[in-house]
């Protein structure tokens, strides 16, 4: 496995198997590696000729309030796991190289970028599609990988692809959780013994809300109060958002939910200075 750090190199390796015909899958992470990220590299693995991951901790995505400098990460290990997954190379650029003197261009989707997520972390999803779209165009994957669990992120990347006609195929693939139903997530290591127990409310909640709408409650505000009353039976829980939602635009739901429309549960929930975030799709 290569371990590339230059912008001109990356893209000088898929430049050159992309011109004997062979297809690149990339999966971009920022590192500090679980389970789902490998996931998303052995499929990527199975699916394509060369596989990339990227580990790049995105400045431009953290508030300045967020926790860039502590984000958690260790390199060799990330390495070590990559390698296990069959990936052929790994694209960790330092910040200069992502974003040189005098860089200043950006992109940006409006519109489903300033609910959720957006609305909580103004900026975020702009520096997102900026890296992610930087990422394409050093890469030129023909599939690109992301986890169900950023459903957000997911809906903003497909709308930037759809949008501006990157030549690329967005693969999601399912969350993957610990035994007690808590989302695998990288700051899942920030939460203490009493937090990390509390932290399973964001599946029981979730789980609460999909079993009332299989039992015919299709009332998206009485699926959010559901949720809230489940989260607020825990005392370190304090949410950010609670939502009932429409899976393609993210408008919620308030009354009845039409029927065949989709439905993403999601929320943001706070556990002392750590943020988690989970969905279910139904
Ligand atoms: O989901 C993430 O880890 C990041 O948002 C991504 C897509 C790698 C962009 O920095």
């Amino acid at each position: 496995m290569e371990l590339i750090t230059s912008v001109a190199e990356m893209a000088l390796a898929t430049s050159n198997w992309q011109a004997v015909g062979l297809k690149v899958g990339l999966v971009p992470t920022m590192g500090y590696l679980h389970e789902g990220h490998i996931s998303l590299a052995k499929r990527a693995r199975a699916e394509n000729d060369k596989v990339v991951a990227s580990i790049f901790v995105n400045p431009l995505q953290f508030g300045p309030k967020e926790d860039f400098s502590r984000y958690p990460r260790d390199l060799e290990r990330d390495l070590n796991l990559l390698e296990g997954a069959g990936v052929d190379a790994v694209f960790h650029p330092t910040p200069q190289e992502m974003y040189p003197e005098g860089f200043n261009a950006s992109i940006e989707v409006l519109g489903i970028t300033d609910v959720l997520e957006g609305a909580h972390r103004p900026g975020h999803f702009k520096g997102v599609t900026t890296v992610v779209a930087k990422l394409f165009n050093i890469v030129s994957p023909c599939k690109a990988y992301f986890g169900q669990k950023d459903a957000q992120q997911v809906a903003v990347i497909k709308k930037m692809v759809r949008d501006l006609n990157f030549p690329l195929e967005i693969v999601i693939c399912p969350t993957l959780r610990e035994a007690d139903g808590l989302a695998m997530s990288s700051r899942n290591i920030y939460l203490s013994v009493d937090e990390r127990k509390a932290a399973t409310v964001l599946y029981r909640a979730l789980t609460a809300a999909q079993t009332a709408f299989e039992n015919g409650n299709r009332q998206g505000d009485a699926l959010r109060k559901l949720m809230n009353e489940v989260i607020s039976s825990e005392t370190l829980a304090k949410p950010d958002y609670v939502s009932v939602a429409n899976p393609e635009d993210l408008r919620e739901y308030a009354g009845l939910i039409p029927t065949g429309k989709g439905v993403l549960l999601s929320m943001a929930v706070r556990f002392g200075s750590t943020r988690l975030i989970d969905n279910f799709q139904l």
